[in-house]
């Protein structure tokens, strides 16, 4: 039997109830997210390196929170496999948040180099971080999602070289780019190592999405530039000026937190049951029109 959404259509959005892991939570995209869903019902669990961060984004998520949701963190590398399957068993325990049905990838990092100098370790880093991490939390928290989110269904155990045929359900959102797909013409200050991710993250995300099937949907966010931690020092401090550089496109401005909240919330809900291994780009028209 097909997995179609038949319920109260008032509610094809909703979300409370649910149990989100955010990596990168403490960030601007992240914690824009964590705010979207603690405000909607859904507990979260934010997590990224320091742990300075991350208790300062839980206090302003503990603010927006709807009541009952629980807002906990875990300081740790996303790149590190033993961290990860620490944060499956935390999360999913009765310590964390009893069990866990959305997983969003919201770290990253961004140097730009151009081509002639472009730093082997860092560009190793970038490929660890945009990318290898993302492999690891998919594959733990896919796996548990697959094994656990049963439905009521009898776990099927897995035989070494079978599929995995269990019911499972749950949605992972992977954040990619614009970059993925689209180059900058004049080489966008440096951006080989940076596109050279982002267009792993696509192609991560739809290989996944075939590999969970058919109950766990798996999708990308591909924002256009946005102002975040990740931006200052590389966009300009000024608003306006920022905007200016996006004059040409569609929405005549470049991207706000704000504007992947909404997305997300989509690809957390049933409303995207049918929704998996593509990409939804909040980015003003960029792809569309450059
Ligand atoms: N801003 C943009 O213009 C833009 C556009 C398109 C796509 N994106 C993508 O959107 C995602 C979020 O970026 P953002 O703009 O929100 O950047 P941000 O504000 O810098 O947030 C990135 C987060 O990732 C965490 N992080 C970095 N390395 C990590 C690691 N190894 N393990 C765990 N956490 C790690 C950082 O915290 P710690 O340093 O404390 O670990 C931070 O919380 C990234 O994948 C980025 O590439 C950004």
């Amino acid at each position: 039997m097909p997995k179609i959404y038949n319920g109260d259509l008032t509610k094809m959005f909703d979300i409370s109830g649910k149990k989100a892991m955010i990596f990168g939570g403490a960030g601007g995209f992240g914690k824009a997210i964590a705010e979207g869903y603690a405000a909607n019902g859904c507990s979260v669990c934010i997590s990224s390196r320091r742990e300075e961060a991350l208790k300062e984004a839980c206090a302003d998520i503990e603010k927006v929170a709807a009541p009952g949701v629980k807002v906990m963190y875990l300081a740790g590398d996303a790149g590190d496999e033993a961290f990860v399957k620490h944060c499956v068993d935390v999360v999913t325990g009765p310590e964390g948040l009893g069990g866990c049905d959305i997983l969003v990838n919201a770290q990253g990092i961004n140097k730009k180099m151009f081509s002639h100098d472009i730093d082997t370790d860092f560009f190793e880093k970038m490929l660890h971080t945009n990318i290898t991490s993302l492999m690891l939390t998919c594959k733990y928290f896919g796996i548990w999602m697959k094994n656990n989110n049963l439905e009521g269904q009898e776990f099927v155990p897995v035989e070494a070289g079978q599929p995995n045929t269990n019911k499972g359900y749950g949605k992972i959102i992977n954040f990619g780019s614009v970059r993925g797909i689209r180059a900058v013409a004049n080489g966008g200050g440096g951006n080989v190592p940076y596109n050279t991710t982002k267009g792993a993250v696509e192609m991560l995300t739809k290989a996944f999405a075939a590999d969970l099937r058919p109950n766990v949907q798996v999708n990308a966010i591909g924002p256009t530039i946005t102002y975040t931690p990740m931006m200052v020092g590389i966009l300009p401090p000024d608003e306006n000026v920022r905007n200016g550089i996006a004059g040409s496109l569609p929405a005549q401005r470049i991207g706000y937190e704000i504007d992947v909240v909404g997305p997300a919330i989509f690809l957390a809900s049933a409303a995207s049951d049918m929704v998996t291994a593509t990409t939804i780009y909040p980015d003003g028209g960029l792809v569309a029109t450059s």
